[in-house]
């Protein structure tokens, strides 16, 4: 091992020294401006498409990511059925014409893709490039031996094929739907996702660092070369260095180069504190800079234990996580880091620590976000192997296409410092055939060969030890989705054996409407094989914690175990949001699921406040339901609270008695007879009020609150602006049934690109600028332009003032 530990000083001076000759080395543009876009009709004949003389004058120009799916109408008769989102799939062409600078000419030029759904094949100037089955996985090709410089104009055409469906269980998308980048390199370079960083050990006052980076040269000679990578702390500083020995790579040749450092004193990355430390790797051949490449990565420990659960720093840590299907609500599957980012903040301050990538590769940037923002990410791959769930998923490619995937997925996300579980399947129904056995080896065997250092998992849903999955010992901890009932008997069924509930609740809520009594649970469907036929009128579901399907389980239900039992490491809640497609129980015009703990627009549902007054550190007293029923109804008010002994509820100014709840039950409840007026809620700890929360009776809707999650955001042209509409009475009430239609429109340089209000039946097109206020509320999500200044957000309906909010484009 060599190290070399640099005085700070220095250090910042090496850096800045450095990056005056190191700008052009490595060029990553993101590649996503102007595209011409054409979704064929049944009819149309596509056999040149790809040729770069094409006339695509009358193409639709569009930026990407893309989503045409999400642009299409709903509806019962599209072969994805509302539990693909009930939206159009098809084929569609994309098409890019674009120049390179004569002085690229020597170097390497690829186009990287972070996913494109599905079946994608890609020319370059009338050259097939190849073809990638898969939605979900990042994909490379080497566009240089193809390539005009100078003048002429190169031609990139993509196919994308979405036809076949069903394909998916939930809303694919369709489209380019993450974004692309052309990455310049020169011919001797850091492969693609060539790095690999692990922190074999940590103390105090050292950490040593292993690094190790793939080289590859593509020049027509031998080159000679020395790998240089520098180790920078959160704070900017050379920490640590490492030279290689100069070695020969012949033409064509790949060398792997390894190493170890030792950073001092590191900081390590944590829930709470993030840090994240990137290492930059240089070659250098015959006195010039090649290739510079930088790989963010965080030095921190964690285990499983059979008995203790998991640890992360040495600290035991329960996982409270969520599954999120890859879809950002009235955006569809186009993906956008602001909407991403949104989430993951509304899951943090709910108090989750944990995402589960549910079921595929993720954009990128949702690791990079992870990263950052202090997650930990169970990363899975695949929701099927080689027997398929649905007609025309990923099965079909399994044989072909598994191992690439596999090894491109491990392969590009094996730095973050966020992942800590492989999840190499879910529900795979191999589980119940013996050819599971082979797989799973094979599958971990690839994982482990790649990484040996997070462990790897499936989510079972047969959580026995009949589980051929299981039965194969390839697998470092036992998944369990749902099935509840069995978890405190792990140690027994499972000796030795380390537990994560990788999938759990999947109850069921529409955002604001409550089912009485709140105390019985509604099991809907009544089995998972049985068409489904209760329900309530209007398609909804009750969000007291009073409504889950037969395989899951209430929200009080399953934290109590988690709870209670440390060898259950965490849990994954099915899910964080509501997303398109899979509305168990009901089907059409339901077309968006009800298991989220937020609402497809972003809007928490009551059980939010459960896992806030649980597991976040905020100070929680949620009051519901709202307040306006029948004179005389019974009606059942509860309350989600933390840090008090105690709530006390008044209506009308007259005490209804103080509860408390016990060590197993997460809320406090009053039977409570209707009479209009003020409901008023005060938690109290040793008889010192901890917080107050009061609802009135809502009149009639008089007014529309509008307000922004963020009044300044970036004029970048991606940005987002997030505004929601409450309706309120002339008091400035919420009125909790409004249904009021709501007109969104702008001044300014922006765009008004979705609405939304969390109905799980709408039908309007999330591109409408229009949409009726649900329980009260609705959405616009407003696109910055590329100007700074200011933007006026309106919003009118008829009978109501218009209510107007600005945002400042910066
Ligand atoms: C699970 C499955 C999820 C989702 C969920 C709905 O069995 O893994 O993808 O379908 O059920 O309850």
């Amino acid at each position: 091992m060599r190290f070399i530990v640099f005085l700070s000083l220095f250090s910042v001076l090496l850096i800045s020294s450095c990056t005056q000759n190191e700008e052009n080395v490595r060029v990553v543009r993101k590649f996503t401006h102007e595209w011409k876009f054409n979704l064929l009709d049944s009819l149309e004949n596509d056999s040149g498409y790809y040729r770069p003389d094409l006339d695509d004058s009358k193409w639709r120009v569009l930026n990407l990511p893309h989503d045409w799916s999400i642009e299409g109408t709903f509806s019962p008769d599209h072969p994805a059925d509302v539990g693909g989102g009930a939206l159009p799939g098809g084929v569609g062409w994309y098409r890019k014409s674009f120049s390179l600078p004569e002085n690229d000419r020597n170097k390497k030029v690829f186009i990287d893709f972070d996913g494109v759904y599905m079946n994608s094949e890609v020319w370059i100037n009338g050259h097939y490039l190849g073809k990638r089955p898969y939605g979900y996985i990042s994909f490379r090709y080497d566009l240089t031996p193809h390539l005009n410089f100078g003048d002429k104009e190169n031609v990139l055409a993509v196919k994308v094929d979405n036809s076949l469906q069903p394909n998916s269980r939930w809303y694919s998308g369709a489209g380019i739907y993450r974004n692309v980048w052309l990455t310049t390199v020169n011919p001797l370079y850091v492969d693609h996702w060539g790095t690999f960083i692990t922190t074999p050990h940590i103390e105090d006052d050292r950490a040593v660092v292993h690094i190790q980076s793939t080289v590859s040269n593509d020049f027509d000679q031998p080159v000679v070369c020395t790998v240089i990578t520098q180790v920078v702390s959160p704070e900017g500083e050379v920490v640590a260095q490492t030279e290689s020995a100069d070695k020969e790579l012949l033409p064509n040749q790949k060398i792997t180069f390894s190493d170890s450092v030792e950073v001092p004193h590191p900081v390590l990355w944590d829930l709470n504190q993030p840090r994240i430390y990137t290492a930059i790797t240089r070659i250098w051949s015959d006195g010039h800079l090649m290739d510079q490449y930088h790989t963010k990565f965080g030095i921190r420990s964690f285990n499983f234990d059979a008995e203790k659960g998991f640890f992360l720093n040495g600290r035991p840590v329960k996982i409270k996580g969520v599954c999120l299907h890859h879809d950002l609500g009235a955006l569809g599957a186009a993906f956008n880091r602001r909407a991403m980012e949104r989430q993951l903040q509304i899951m943090q301050k709910m108090g989750v620590n944990a995402i589960r990538t549910s079921h595929n590769p993720p954009a990128p940037e949702v690791l990079q976000l992870c990263d950052s923002m202090g997650f930990i990410v169970m990363d899975e791959a695949f929701d099927m192997w080689a027997l398929a769930k649905v007609k025309y998923d990923y099965s079909h490619h399994w044989e072909e296409w598994h191992e690439t995937d596999l090894r491109d997925f491990i392969r590009r996300d094996r730095n973050h410092p966020s992942v800590m579980i492989w999840s190499i399947g879910n529900e795979i129904l191999e589980q119940w055939d013996s050819s599971g056995v082979e797989l799973t080896r094979e599958l971990a065997a690839i994982v482990r060969q790649l990484d040996p250092t997070r462990p790897i998992t499936t989510g079972n849903n047969e959580p026995s030890p009949r589980n051929y999955l299981i039965q194969s010992g390839a697998l470092d901890l036992i998944g369990v989705n749902y099935h509840h009932e069995g978890w405190t008997d792990f140690p027994k069924t499972f000796p030795g054996q380390k537990f994560i509930a990788t999938e759990t609740n999947s109850s069921l809520h529409t955002r604001g409407y409550y089912d009485m009594p709140s105390d019985s649970v509604r099991v809907w469907p009544n089995r998972w094989d049985v068409p489904f036929e209760g329900g309530n009128p209007g398609n909804t579901c009750s969000a007291y914690d009073n409504c889950r399907a037969p395989w899951g389980s209430t929200h009080a239900d399953t934290w109590r175990l988690i709870k209670k039992y440390d060898f259950l490491s965490g849990m994954f809640i099915w899910t964080g949001f509501d997303y398109l497609g899979e509305p168990t129980p009901y089907q059409w015009p339901s077309r968006s699921s009800y298991f989220g703990v937020v609402d497809l627009a972003g809007f928490p549902k009551d059980a939010y406040y459960f896992y806030q007054s649980e597991w976040s550190k905020d100070t929680v007293l949620h009051l519901f339901p709202h307040w306006n029923w029948e004179e005389g109804q019974t009606v059942d008010v509860w309350a989600y609270y933390n840090y008090a002994d105690e709530v006390e509820l008044f209506l009308n100014d007259k005490s209804l008695g103080s509860k408390s709840k016990s060590d197993e039950q997460f809320h406090v409840m009053w039977r409570v007879s209707f009479e209009p007026g003020t409901l008023r809620a005060v938690s109290r700890k040793n008889g010192q009020r901890v917080a107050e929360k009061i609802i009135h009776t809502a009149g009639q809707p008089a007014r529309i609150h509008l307000t922004c999650d963020r009044e300044i955001i970036h004029a970048n042209g991606e940005d987002l602006a997030f505004v929601t509409a409450i309706v309120t009475d002339k008091e400035g009430v919420p009125v909790p049934d409004a249904e009021n239609l709501i007109k969104f429109s702008l001044d300014g340089e922006a765009s008004i690109v979705a609405t939304d209000n969390g109905s799980q039946t709408s039908l309007t097109s999330f591109q409408s600028h229009q949409r009726k206020a649900f329980h009260g509320k609705c959405l616009a999500i407003v696109r910055a332009g590329s100007k700074k200044g200011s933007v006026m957000v309106k919003a009118v309906s008829e009978g109501l003032p218009e209510a107007v909010a600005r945002i400042e484009l910066q």
